[in-house]
């Protein structure tokens, strides 16, 4: 879909919220708590951010982005030069962190991941379901939406702000130390989903929901541009310093499967037959480093690589 930057706010001195509507006018697609969708930047890069507002017939969709300290290609791109009237591209939501139906919820974000957990909290609202939300985020300045979710959530919301020290993280064990009805969404930076994750080992299977995604440039300011070999093809391909190889992939017309796009997933799993990898995923083990790659985050050391394509 092409759309078109209807509006931009400043949430913080580092998140900014972009209002996109249709630039042709039609009918935009529903938008379902936990929906993101995949945008390309103005630099080209593709980057996947969650919807604020669920809605059966949304006439906008709105995405608040952190510009993360090291972007080149995606966050820094939106921020730069996304302005109002810019025209991007935009898929078509998809959901890879759906709300159950019928429980209560204790939704945790952290940070900018407050975005699918805030459209949570407005669809659990809207529905009169039991929810709590905890929201953890380093001081009052830097928390996106505060006043709206004050005014949503009332007494169900609590605000924790850590200070980025972290002998001051939210006391999760005093809310997860005894499973209870409720079913739990987490988002947020990784070692606040790791610690949640370490302490819901107990809970009952599928009760507790991580959003994987991670809504972060996968590019590093320091990344250099190497050459792709695909063996099979026997075509080569070069990627720019801001791509990742994946994306170079498909820019190149290669067809390839993915669907985290942040190393957490496992899909885009390419044999590695010659060159050093830069691993960056979260998912091979170490012994099997030599012979594979994610495409979607890992990158060469040196200056290319061959891959089983
Ligand atoms: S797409 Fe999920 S690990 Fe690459």
């Amino acid at each position: 879909m092409k759309m078109r930057v209807a509006g931009r706010r400043s949430l913080t001195a580092d998140i900014e919220e972009f209002t996109l509507e249709p630039a042709d006018g039609a009918a935009l697609p529903s938008a379902a708590p936990g929906d993101h969708v995949t945008v390309e930047t103005p630099s080209g890069a593709m980057r996947r951010y969650s919807l604020v507002h669920p809605s059966d017939a949304p006439e906008t969709y709105v995405l608040a982005i952190k510009r993360e300290a090291a972007s080149r290609g995606g966050s820094a791109s939106m921020h730069d030069a996304a302005v109002v009237g810019t025209i991007l591209n935009v898929d078509a939501p998809e959901n890879a962190f759906p709300l159950g139906e019928g429980h209560a919820a204790l939704l945790i974000a952290g940070g900018i991941g407050i975005t699918p957990i805030y459209a949570m909290a407005q669809s659990l609202s809207a529905q009169g379901r039991a929810f709590r939300l905890i929201y953890c985020t380093r001081d009052a300045a830097g928390t996106a939406y505060a006043d709206d979710l004050r005014a949503l959530c009332g007494d169900r919301l609590t605000l924790h702000h850590d200070g980025g020290d972290p002998e001051r993280l939210f006391e999760f064990w005093d809310v997860l130390g005894e499973p209870t009805d409720a079913q739990v969404y987490c988002c947020g930076p990784t070692p606040l989903m790791e610690e949640v994750r370490g302490m819901t080992g107990h809970w009952p299977e599928g009760h507790v929901h991580f959003e994987d995604f991670k809504p972060v440039d996968v590019v590093r300011a320091d990344d250099h541009a190497f050459a792709v070999v695909l063996q099979r093809s026997g075509i080569t391909v070069e990627v720019p310093a801001d791509r990742t190889i994946l994306e170079a992939l498909r820019d190149a017309g290669h067809k390839t499967v993915s669907s985290c796009e942040s190393g957490t997933c496992g899909t885009c799993k390419c044999g590695l037959i010659e060159g050093e990898a830069d691993h960056r995923d979260m998912v091979l083990m170490d012994e099997e480093k030599a012979g594979k790659i994610m495409v979607c985050v890992s990158r060469a050391k040196g200056d290319h690589l061959v891959l089983d394509l």
